[in-house]
């Protein structure tokens, strides 16, 4: 009986998260430490996908995983293999629905096993574009920049319909996660910005934070090569003012964000699709970022993450 296994990692948007669903571009860096892995095991009876935050059979899977068997049945197709007696079984350490982009890893890691399984080379645009399938299930109309740093080892530079840039990062500073334990609503905080731009009485109010958020993700990438982390830590300040305006701040992830400065951060932001999920925090040394991770669990972060900048 063959079995083969995928994996894909966690994601922080570091800025442009919403402007890169209008054009403007985003940064973001891969979580590597923070993975899921599919394993497909050939079986004789059935097909189970089985999970370590969801279980059931393929067909009376939960609605909220209708992206990933939607997914799952368009790659069994693609290699004649509808008829297969499968157990898919996903482990993951990536929280749901936190702005940590565990739809598209989840994705990502199902697309490679299923490759592997079949022993068949993946080019990396048919994974993007097979992993997109989920998305917009899931999502409604994704820049592409989940599922483009899920399958990435380096930082990622994305203008959504533009080829993807790999970003090399030239700074001496750590990154700090706090989980706020709320369930972010991706799809809901996109639409919700879409309804922003066409509010006719707001003209040009949603536009032009997004287009301020665009100068704000330029700025910070050149921070990023110059290891100017004060600024970047101010650019995320104010690409966090932007977000707010834009609707996608939630009073949970501004605590946590307002105890991160409290305790030093050079800058702190929510990350991904807002309504809850995520903040990051910017600092210098390893030392502050331990005294910051601190201060979030203090202030009710579910969990917390380190990574540093540097080694990206
Ligand atoms: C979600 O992680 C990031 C958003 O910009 C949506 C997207 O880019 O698809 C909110």
């Amino acid at each position: 009986m063959r079995v083969a296994t995928g994996s894909a990692h966690a994601k922080i948007i570091l800025i442009g998260e919403h402007s890169v669903v209008h054009h403007q571009p985003a940064i973001a860096v891969p979580l590597l430490n923070v993975a899921v892995t599919a394993t497909l095991s050939e079986t004789t009876r059935g097909q189970r996908l089985i999970s370590s935050y969801f279980t059931g059979s393929l067909v009376d899977l939960p609605g909220e995983f209708e992206g990933v068997r939607v997914l799952l049945q368009r790659l069994l197709r693609r290699f004649n293999a509808l008829s297969l007696n499968f157990d898919l079984k996903i482990d993951s350490a990536i929280p749901e629905e936190r702005g940590m982009g565990s739809s598209a890893a989840v994705a990502t890691a199902v697309t490679r096993a299923v490759y592997a399984f079949f022993e068949t080379a993946l080019d990396p645009q048919l994974l993007l574009d097979t992993v997109n399938i989920e998305e917009v299930i899931t999502h409604g109309s994704p820049s592409g920049i989940d599922a483009a740093t899920v399958s990435s080892t380096q930082p990622v530079w994305l203008v959504k319909g533009s080829p993807l840039k790999h970003f090399p990062i030239h700074m001496n500073a750590f990154l700090v996660v706090g989980d706020t334990g709320v369930t972010g609503q991706t799809s809901m905080a996109v639409n919700s910005v879409s309804e922003l731009l066409k509010d006719d009485e707001q003209p040009g109010v949603g536009q032009h934070l997004i287009n301020h958020l665009g100068t704000l993700t330029t700025a910070a990438a050149k921070y990023l090569q110059h290891n100017q982390v004060r600024l970047l830590g101010q650019t995320l300040t104010a690409a966090q003012q932007d977000l707010t305006e834009l609707g996608v701040n939630h009073p949970v992830l501004q605590h946590l964000i307002n105890a991160a400065n409290d305790a030093g951060a050079l800058g702190a932001k929510l990350t991904g699709g807002g309504l809850g999920g995520c903040m990051f925090a910017l600092t210098q040394t390893a030392e502050q970022a331990a005294k910051v991770a601190n201060a979030l669990e203090q202030h009710g972060a579910v969990a917390t993450w380190i990574e540093p900048l540097a080694q990206q």
